[in-house]
């Protein structure tokens, strides 16, 4: 089968942009309207994306006072959206190390059924130190021991879906049998960090396991995508790491021995879109100047766990010594090591640093044509950088409306994008198989 583009668009904010909550396109509704959210995923759905996503940090903010953020609960909305929508895959965020497994595997087994088999789970292990603090942890969990955590997670979750075999309920009202007990199994984990019973209480979903999403980059964070994940998230500033990231990955996930097309790899892409190159750099530059850079300079110590940056002048260039070893940051490590490589490569002023990040975070931001981008995602899509793209528009639903009107028609006349969705399933769109179940392997049929 041709290979097929994937599109996922990352809902957050009003957008993607630091100050997009506050752009005059950007959608009117409150940040705590689930009808906002269900707009955003009915759009990208008549734009035939493969799926949404929904981001989630368990603190609030220290720049609330300047940034609108997503507010509601990320598994709550995909209960409202698996009934809003029909065919989209719907990918909502949580934390290995501040949930309950047996709740959190309950609750995706729930929402698979409910959405008919278009869930994914992003797995994190939560970078943020104020996040730490909400759940009684006087510190952060260090790097190493949220990953140690994770692993015995999946496992456990993992374990917990497969409890049940796909023919467990009869439900035959004539013969009064409702389930067979001995196609549900309990899961008897004892481990370092979790002691679960089980079974689970709900029965296998329709796509077996939600489809598992991960975006950690550090090494120890590739690892774990390599074992587990069916599709990643990445954060690039430029096309040469993206590419290095590719193919290592792909490399482990083959050495995992998985098949390098079950992991897809989709980096981040935030795109400013005109008519011509010099009106978009224009409108991107507008975004820019909207932006508060304080509130840049609370986002840039937060992702280096709380290091402090306020002695430094706005407008003096900077040196990788400004910060600190990326290798020694217990947040969020690998885009650490993004940001110090820009600092590194194009010694920019802080103002000019924070500038870079308010487009999207140290994702990539493009500014251009509808077939300048075509260009770059084909160039992306053939040159084996991407399998696909997480879509971050800065603003919405302006800049979502431009991508879909004017750079999807693109793509499908190239033959990279589908034309109409062929599957009901997100596993279906992602073109990933459904897991088989470790009790009762296919072929071993019902007794
Ligand atoms: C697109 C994308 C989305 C992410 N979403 C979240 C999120 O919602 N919550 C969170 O705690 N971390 C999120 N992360 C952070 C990652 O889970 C991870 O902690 C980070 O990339 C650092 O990787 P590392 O821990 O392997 O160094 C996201 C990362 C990316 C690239």
């Amino acid at each position: 089968m041709k290979r097929q583009l994937h599109l996922n668009l990352f809902i957050q904010s009003r957008g993607h942009h630091e100050a997009s909550w506050r752009h005059p396109k950007a959608s009117p509704l409150p940040l705590t309207d689930i009808r906002y959210v269900q707009e955003m995923a009915a759009r990208a759905e008549e734009g035939l994306f493969d799926s949404i996503f929904l981001a989630d940090q368990l603190a609030l903010g220290e720049d609330v006072a300047r940034a609108g953020r997503n507010w509601l609960e990320p598994l709550t909305v995909l209960g409202a959206l698996a009934v809003s929508t029909n065919k989209i895959g719907l990918i909502a965020t949580a934390s290995t190390t501040y949930s309950e497994p047996y709740n959190l595997a309950r609750q995706f087994a729930s929402l698979d059924h409910m959405s008919g088999g278009r869930v994914g789970w992003n797995i994190v292990t939560s970078w943020s130190v104020p996040a730490a603090r909400n759940y009684g942890d006087a510190g952060q969990v260090s790097h190493a021991d949220r990953y140690a955590r994770a692993e015995e997670y999946l496992q456990l979750a993992k374990g917990l879906w497969d409890g049940w075999a796909d023919d467990a309920i009869v439900d035959d009202r004539e013969s009064g049998l409702y389930a067979r007990p001995d196609r549900i199994c309990p899961v008897n984990h004892e481990g370092a960090y979790y002691k679960v019973a089980g079974p689970l209480n709900i029965p296998r979903g329709p796509q077996g396991r939600p489809v598992l999403v991960q975006a950690g980059s550090s090494d120890t964070g590739r690892r774990f995508a390599a074992r587990h994940a069916e599709a990643v998230f990445t954060a690039h500033m430029e096309k040469a790491t993206a590419q290095a990231f590719y193919k290592d990955l792909k490399a482990l996930v083959v050495e995992e021995g998985r098949s390098p097309d079950q992991a897809l790899i989709l980096p981040g892409l935030s795109p400013v879109i005109a008519g011509t190159e010099a009106e978009a750099r224009k409108l991107a530059t507008e975004m820019n100047d909207l932006a508060d850079p304080e509130v840049g300079r609370k986002r840039l110590s937060g992702r280096f766990g709380g290091y402090d940056f306020s002695h430094l002048p706005l407008d003096k260039p900077l040196s990788p010594e400004d910060f600190p070893d990326p290798a020694t940051v217990e947040a969020a490590r690998s885009r650490t090591e993004v940001i110090v490589g820009v600092v590194r490569r194009e010694k920019p002023t802080l103002r000019e640093l924070l500038s870079k990040l308010a487009g999207a975070r140290g994702h990539f931001v493009f500014a251009g044509t509808p077939e300048q981008l075509a260009d770059l995602i084909e160039e992306w899509f053939t040159e084996g950088v991407a399998d696909g793209f997480n879509l971050m528009p800065p603003v919405l639903p302006e800049m979502l409306n431009v991508f879909i009107e004017q750079v999807v028609p693109l793509l499908q006349r190239r033959g990279l994008f589908r034309t109409a969705y062929d599957g009901e399933t997100l596993r279906d769109h992602f073109g990933l198989t459904r897991p088989e179940n470790q009790y009762w392997p296919a072929g071993r049929a019902a007794e």
